[in-house]
């Protein structure tokens, strides 16, 4: 009895120690885009302006909510995340059936910038349905918003030792090596320049590690010649 309390209590420490985290990074992160909304707002209302520079503001003002709105949904996602219901619910889930549905519903997506799907597999994979399909779903944007235009985005369920490995691989830029090893921080992003920052927060791959941390699996990533590719791995059931 002493261990199981010791266990809850570790556990009650380390989550407060996360919680603590996510807010402070959380606070940081906000404070950019509120910064903007202000600014550009106030400098806005210092005199009388044309109908464009109003509705140019407005436009400009919907971006930022738009990426506010987002990342709150994604904050809300990663507290909400109970571990050890999650881990109750896994099912066993028929790997060419999950492929095929994420390749189904990112199709039209993919097709705005001529980007195809190409989704193949076999297996079995242990998970929770609905954050399996959030993980995939992450790396998908990603290569879909990431991905090279005219090429192909390859998404493959492939058995293994122990497991299954799924692979979601796309044709861009080839990621720096000092970047790979920190893609997977929260707000963490290759490219902070404001253009892309407007669709861009940096958390959909540390929700991605959530996720397989919750699995007791494995990700990684790897870019070479102009092809990266994320691989995450879920072990099988343990009877
Ligand atoms: N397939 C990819 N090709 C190239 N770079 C990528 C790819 N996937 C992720 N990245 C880089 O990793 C960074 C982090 O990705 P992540 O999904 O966590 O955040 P994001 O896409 O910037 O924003 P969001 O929170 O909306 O997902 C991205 O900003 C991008 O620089
Ligand atoms: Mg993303």
């Amino acid at each position: 009895m002493i261990d199981s309390f010791n266990t809850m209590l570790e556990r009650l420490a380390k989550g407060f120690v996360q919680l603590g985290q996510v807010s402070t990074d959380m606070a940081h992160e906000l404070r950019t885009p509120i910064n903007n909304l202000l600014g550009e707002t106030q400098v806005a209302l210092q005199q009388s302006r044309s109908t464009e520079s109003y509705q140019q503001l407005l436009a400009s003002n919907v971006e930022e909510l738009e990426r506010l709105a987002r990342m709150l949904d994604n904050m809300l996602f990663l507290a909400r995340t109970d571990p050890a219901s999650a881990l109750r619910q896994r099912q066993a889930l028929s790997a060419a059936d999950e492929v095929e549905r994420i390749a189904e519903y990112f199709e039209g997506l993919a097709g705005d910038v001529d980007i195809s799907i190409h989704a193949s597999g076999e297996g079995v994979i242990w998970a929770e349905p609905m954050l399996l399909r959030r993980a995939l779903a992450n790396l998908c944007a990603n290569a879909i918003k990431y991905g090279a235009p005219g090429t192909e985005l390859m998404i493959q369920a492939v058995p293994t030792t122990g497991g299954i490995n799924l692979r979601v691989s796309n044709h861009g830029e080839t990621i720096a090596a000092e970047h790979l090893s920190r893609l997977f921080e929260r707000f963490y992003r290759v490219d902070e320049s404001r253009e892309r920052s407007a669709q861009s927060n940096g958390l959909g791959l540390s929700i991605v590690a959530t996720i397989m941390q919750l699995h007791n699996g494995r990700y990684s990533v790897s870019s070479d010649a102009g092809v990266t590719c994320f691989e995450l791995f879920f072990p099988q059931r343990e009877d």
